[in-house]
């Protein structure tokens, strides 16, 4: 089979790292962050074109403040740091999640990797920062409400009618992106913690116990040999 064209990371296991080693939590976000960058060239390498990147859920304001601190001064970390390296690799960064909860400054460096990387296109990093799947979901459902109501769609004609496609996909923050073809977790965790609930129905999956600032371009390799074996069948019969 073809390599996957769509990679999303749950990059799990940053604290952990740190731990391992004696150092505070916040290292490990640290090296987490800094990963990100050889996780991309490796994906230009093997001709994957997008990079889903898990980084925050909006369950993980529940941590003690000083670690989301810190979390959030990485953005602004990053921005100065990677923002030339971005443009220098030609690569698209773009913020999924929701933006309202964020503190203007986290706001203003996520505003300007989209802006000074908008014209790249020979990879595409999609930043999940302040995500979940169910309140994007949720948020879609709302916006289709919105869009039955404001062009004054008949329900029974929707039925009747297969030209009339309301998809919830058309309202998803994904909505101009194929679905990832494989999914990649590591540190171990066996779970999805919502993340691309909808998105990842006929995604591989693949889970990697290294944590991920220790995820090598090795393991990447297993990751993507062990997708080029699978047979997917989206509902079909072998092979076909
Ligand atoms: C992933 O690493 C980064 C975030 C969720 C922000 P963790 O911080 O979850 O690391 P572990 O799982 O506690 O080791
Ligand atoms: C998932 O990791 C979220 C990110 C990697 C950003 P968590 O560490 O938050 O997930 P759980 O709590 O182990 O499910
Ligand atoms: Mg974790």
């Amino acid at each position: 089979m073809t390599g996957p064209k769509h990679i999303a990371f749950i990059m799990d296991g940053n604290g952990r790292w740190a731990l391992k080693q004696n150092k505070p939590r916040f290292y490990g976000h640290e090296a987490g962050m800094d990963k990100i960058e050889q996780v991309c060239n490796w994906c230009k390498d093997f001709d994957v074109h997008i990079g889903s990147f898990y980084a925050f859920s909006k369950e993980n304001w529940k941590r003690p403040q000083s670690e989301v601190n810190f979390i959030l001064s990485l953005i602004e970390k990053y921005y100065k740091q990677k923002l030339e390296t971005l443009n220098n690799n030609n690569i698209k960064f773009i913020h999924i999640g929701d933006k309202k909860e964020l503190p203007p400054k986290t706001l203003s460096c996520i505003s300007i990797l989209e802006k000074e990387t908008e014209n790249n296109d020979s990879f595409y990093l999609l930043f999940y920062f302040n995500y979940s799947s169910r309140a994007e979901l949720d948020r879609a459902a709302l916006l289709l409400s919105e869009y039955i109501v404001k062009n004054d769609i008949n329900l029974q004609a929707v039925n009747s009618n297969t030209d009339i496609n309301l998809s919830l996909s058309l309202f998803l923050y994904t909505k101009n992106f194929p679905d990832p073809d494989l999914l990649i977790r590591t540190s171990g965790e066996q779970r999805i913690s919502n993340f691309l609930l909808y998105q990842l129905a006929y995604t591989e999956l693949y889970f990697e116990p290294q944590l991920w600032p220790e995820f090598t371009r090795k393991h990447f390799e297993k990751a993507i040999k062990s997708y080029q074996k699978r047979d997917r069948r989206f509902g079909g019969l072998k092979g076909s």
